[in-house]
Parts: structure tokens; sequence; C-alpha cells
């Protein structure tokens, strides 16, 4: 029999930790507050994306509830994603309330930066600690021929905002895509001599009817390393390579901030994965390269507790799969990455 089909060994009573079959313990929730998004850039979705009605999102209350279930599990670490995270009404609001959970004590976003400007203070003072910016190019062009509506002055004066406020340190992810932003590794590189910011470097990820985009330009880390050292000279490993969450991190000599790579499709990191998701649409997605999912609106909507949405969240942590298997063909269908939250 498998392990993944074998009775869960579970107790009706309350629990404060989230293991699953091969013994990860799961206590980060990335939390999607809403599918839609203030850009389109080229590798995510089409330009003419449609978006979920909004009775199908999870109502403010109804998302606390869900979070108070993943509190009672011991989750601690809480990231906000999108979509895009701040066109969220309430965004504010909904961290503060994050704040109150009494074991939350990470709590971070991933945005594409344009709102931070004026976004920044009041979410640090409700208790965001800290952003990753997307940030795909430097070159205005460039980087609106991947985002289709974005401007690169928005984007800086948001994480100017977001370093004024103390959110620090800035973590800047670019998503590398070829024929669109390969050549400009090395200014964004570059940028970690003087600033004192992460920037990490993404493989892309291939998602359902985009995939085939995904796929044809994804540039390997080995390739993105390379190139960089071509340009900038060797990058020393940090930290004997331990990933720092996701990322393999590296300095230049002489920079004051880190370079880094994401490379899941090359390289995948299945094996540390502490993390499960919770889509603006109420389901716990536990793989995010892999359909599976436990819905949790209906539930929440049929008035169970949290005490109840812990037990169930349990039950399905458990059962999440090992990793993705790209290399074997399968990329996930019912999804695109908008709709995951990344
Ligand atoms: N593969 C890798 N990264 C992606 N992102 C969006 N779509 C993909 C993809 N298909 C990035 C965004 C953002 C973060 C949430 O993930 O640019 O930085
Ligand atoms: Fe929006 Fe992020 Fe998708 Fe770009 S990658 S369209 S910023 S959700």
């Amino acid at each position: 029999m498998s392990v993944l089909t074998s009775e869960v060994p579970v107790q009706a009573t309350a629990r404060r930790k989230a293991l699953d079959a091969f013994g990860r313990h799961i206590h980060y929730l990335r939390v999607s507050l809403t599918d839609k998004c203030n850009l389109r850039c080229v590798y995510c979705m089409p330009e003419q994306m449609t978006f979920r009605p909004n009775d199908e999102l999870l109502t403010d209350d109804e998302m606390i509830t869900a979070l108070r279930a993943a509190d009672i599990l011991g989750f601690d670490k809480y990231r906000l994603t999108g979509g895009e995270p701040t066109v969220r009404p309430n965004l504010v609001g909904i961290v503060r309330e994050i704040g109150k959970l009494p074991g939350a004590r990470q709590i971070t976003m991933t945005t594409n930066g344009l709102k931070l400007a004026k976004l920044a203070q009041p979410l640090y003072d409700a208790g965001l600690q800290r952003v990753n910016v997307s940030l795909d190019s430097l070159d205005e062009t460039k980087y609106h021929r991947m985002t289709r509506w974005g401007h690169v002055a928005d984007v800086l004066a948001g994480i100017a905002a977001a370093e004024a406020a103390g959110m620090t340190p800035i973590k800047v992810n670019c998503v590398v895509i070829r024929g669109f932003n390969e050549d400009n590794l090395i200014e964004l590189a570059r940028l970690t001599y003087e600033r004192d910011w992460q920037v990490r470097f993404l493989e892309v990820m291939p998602f359902a009817d985009v995939a085939e985009f995904q796929q044809a330009t994804m540039v390997t880390m080995a390739e993105m390393i390379q190139h960089i050292e071509a340009h900038l000279g060797k990058l020393t490993v940090l930290r004997d390579g331990e990933l720092d969450g996701e990322a393999r991190m590296y300095k230049l000599a002489g920079a004051r901030g880190e370079v880094g790579f994401i490379s899941p499709v090359s390289a995948p990191f299945c094996a540390s994965c502490t993390r499960v998701r919770l889509t603006a649409d109420g389901k716990l997605r536990l793989c995010l390269l892999k359909d599976g999912e436990l819905d949790l609106r209906t539930p929440l909507r049929q008035g169970a507790t949290s005490e109840e949405l812990a037990e169930l969240m349990a039950q399905s942590i458990y059962r999440k799969p090992w990793g993705h298997d790209l290399a074997g063909g399968t990329i996930p269908l019912n999804r695109i990455m908008s709709e995951i939250g990344g």
C-alpha cells in the first residue's frame, strides 16, 4: 500500500504542527488575495485575460477564518500574493488582521511594486515586514514589452518607499525570458554593487495555456550564471549554497547586495519545501506545479469553524505531493500563475 493512500494518523484534537507524509514540516502559507492584476506580463497572462467574478473570491472574513485554521496548525509565515495583491481592497486591514494571529511571525508580500509608493508606509505600520518586488528590466522599452502596461519609474519609486518605510532587505525578482530580457541580467546584477538588495533571477515555469511560450523562452540558472560571470566576474556562493527560501545566493566581488537564482525547472527545491498556498477563490493548493487542491470555500460558506478547517487542512497537507514532474512532462493545467500566486 502506498504511503499516500494509507490512513492518516489524525486525532480530532487541536494540533500545532502540520507534517506531510515525507516528514516535511509545512508552516508557510502563501495567500493569494486576488487573481486580478494591473499588469499583463507576457509570460504570465494574455492581454485579454478574464478574471473570476468577485463572488467566487473569499471575502475578508472568510479568508481570516481560513488563516486562523492555518494558525491552529502552527503556520508562522505568511506571504501575500496575487495576481497583484495591492489591487485587493482593504489590503492594509487584511495585513493588520494577519498580524493578530497568535503564531504569525513573518508577514511579507510579493508585488509588482506599482502601487507601493503610496502603500509601503501604511502596510509597514500594519505589520508587513518585507516585500519582494518584480522588476524584469531596467530598460523602459523592454520592461514595457514584458509587462505590456508598466513603467520602470513607478516600480523604482515603490522600492524606494518600501526601503524608506523599513522593509529591508529589499528582494527584487526578475523572470528571465529569452528574446525579451536575458541581456538585461547584467544591469540588474550590477545594482547589487551600490545597493543592499537581493536581486533574484527566476527560471520561468510552465502553466496551462501559456506553457508553450514559457517552455520556448526558458533560460536555465546555469546559463544565467555563465552570462553574468562572463561580464562581471566570479559569483561567490554564499552560506555554502544553503537555500534562502527558494533561492541559491551568490555575491559579486565588492558588491553590497546579493544575487540569487530560483531554479524550479533545472534544479527543483521540493525536498526543502515548507509551503502550501491559499488561492483567492479559497482552495488550498498543495504544490505550485501540481493540480491537486482542497476546497475550503464550500465548507467556509457552510459555516465551518477554523478548528474544522484545520482538521481538513491537516489531512490534505499530509498528502502533499513530493514535488513537481516537469521533467516527466507533467505541467499544471487547471490554473495559470496569477490564479495561484506563485
Ligand atoms: N514562472 C516563474 N515566475 C513567474 N512569475 C510570474 N509568472 C511566472 C512563471 N510562469 C513571477 C512574477 C513574480 C513572482 C510572483 O513570480 O514575476 O516575481
Ligand atoms: Fe501581474 Fe505578476 Fe502576472 Fe505580471 S507576473 S501579470 S505582475 S500577476
